[in-house]
């Protein structure tokens, strides 16, 4: 029988980065990863970090090439059409930090080697009284059946998991919004077509240009639900991202092989409580946006450095006011982060049946942002996490 302070599930960024800062508390951890670790890091994901997040990352010890690397935006372009706005953060000491997922995760996942690394490719994890004090993790692991007995459990295994599934049916409740489409993206060395990023509203759908270095692109352009990415050549992603930018950008966009290219269908969903028992929900586990906003990967470092946080008031003042409160204060900006995502989202994308009344009032949304001070104010604290 093996035995830990906190066993956590799903070594994506919320489970790496909570080891991590349990271990420089002095807590004790093991994390159960069902994938390969070249799968995990072969995930192209999210790439905009918030000001905020990368304070908790440095806090982590996990930010030494994130400063030297990362590039730092201090804007952000809105085009709507051939109209283009750029709204400045800077007025309000904002900033946001350009550094991909993958590379966020490989730098998690080499702070955790040097001490204690995931266990990769881990099947049939079981979660077991989570109700009483000793829960267990159950899992097999080349072949052979283990039982890991934890103080606390951490379910960061992402939608999919197992975790969430162990709270009894009558107890969580669900809320979720699914889109009627997608976003199909593709990383390429291209150099951006701007130095910041680019959110486009068209006729013809949504378009991102994104970044990931001063060579490297990373465009998305919204898709259908039933898209085939066989039917997507390089050449007419190309080409419909031209299509969907003003004229004088489209101009610069420069075709390149795709290094990766993936459909991600978009959705919003809470679930809550975050904890039952000893159980506690963090990242995609208890919480997906759509990722018009980038605050996937944001929420998910909020939500860990919270409960880290609060095992080290349980472990090390003997205090559990703050587990008591992980629930009800994530969700409370967990739930913010939904409003953004949910509305950016819905003033950007084509949707199917869409009225002229519909269209007016997102092209409305759009001017109001673009041309309010209050408005533009509002934005850059949920966007670039600033808000009190
Ligand atoms: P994950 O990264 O999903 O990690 C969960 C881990 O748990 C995985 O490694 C998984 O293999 C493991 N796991 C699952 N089940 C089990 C099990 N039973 N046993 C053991 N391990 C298990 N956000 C943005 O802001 N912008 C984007 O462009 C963006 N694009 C995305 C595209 C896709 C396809 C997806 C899925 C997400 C995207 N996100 C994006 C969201 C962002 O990447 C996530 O919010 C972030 O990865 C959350 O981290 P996490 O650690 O909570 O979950
Ligand atoms: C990226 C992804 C997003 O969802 C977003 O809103 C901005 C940037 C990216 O992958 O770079």
């Amino acid at each position: 029988m093996q035995r830990t302070q906190v066993g956590i599930i799903g070594s994506g960024p919320s489970g790496l980065l909570l080891s991590q800062l349990l271990e420089r508390a002095g807590i004790e951890s093991v994390v159960l990863e069902r994938r390969s670790r070249d799968y995990v890091l072969g995930r192209v994901r999210a790439g905009v970090i918030e000001q905020g997040v990368v304070a908790i990352l440095r806090e982590a010890g996990v930010a030494a090439r994130l400063d030297r690397e990362g590039l730092v935006h201090h804007g952000v372009e809105i085009a709507v059409g051939e109209q283009r706005q750029r709204i400045d953060f800077a007025s309000h000491t904002a900033s946001l930090v350009v550094y991909g997922q993958t590379e966020l995760t490989k730098d998690l996942m080499e702070a955790r080697a040097a001490s204690s690394a995931p266990l990769f490719e881990v099947e049939d994890v079981v979660v077991e009284g989570i109700e009483g004090t000793r829960p267990r993790l159950r899992y097999r692991h080349l072949g052979t059946e283990h039982a890991l007995d934890c103080d606390f459990i951490a379910g960061c295994d992402g939608f999919h998991g197992v975790s969430r599934k162990a709270i009894p049916a009558n107890v969580l409740k669900t809320h979720e919004r699914v889109y009627p489409f997608g976003w199909l993206g593709v990383l390429a060395d291209a150099p951006p077509v701007s130095p910041e990023l680019v959110y486009a509203r068209h006729e013809r759908g949504f378009a991102l240009c994104s970044m990931r270095s001063a060579t490297r692109s990373r465009c998305y352009v919204q898709c259908a639900l039933d898209a085939d990415l066989a039917k997507w050549s390089d050449a007419r992603f190309w080409d419909e991202l031209r299509a969907r930018l003003p004229t004088a950008l489209a101009a610069g966009l420069q075709d390149a092989p795709s290094l990766e290219k993936s459909i991600a269908p978009l959705r919003s969903f809470v679930a809550e409580p975050l904890r039952h028992g000893r159980l506690f929900l963090a990242g995609d586990a208890a919480h997906i946006v759509p990722p018009t906003g980038a605050k996937g990967l944001n929420l998910a470092v909020r939500d860990v450095h919270q409960l880290a946080q609060a095992f080290v008031a349980h472990y090390s003042e003997r205090r559990d006011h703050l587990l008591d409160g992980y629930s009800a204060t994530a969700l409370r900006r967990i739930w913010r982060a939904e409003r953004f995502s949910a509305w950016l989202t819905s003033v950007l994308h084509r949707f199917p049946g869409q009225t002229s009344f519909d269209r007016g009032m997102q092209l409305a949304e759009l001017d109001q942002l673009v041309n309010s001070a209050a408005a533009r104010a509002a934005f850059v604290e949920a966007y670039t996490g600033s808000q009190p």
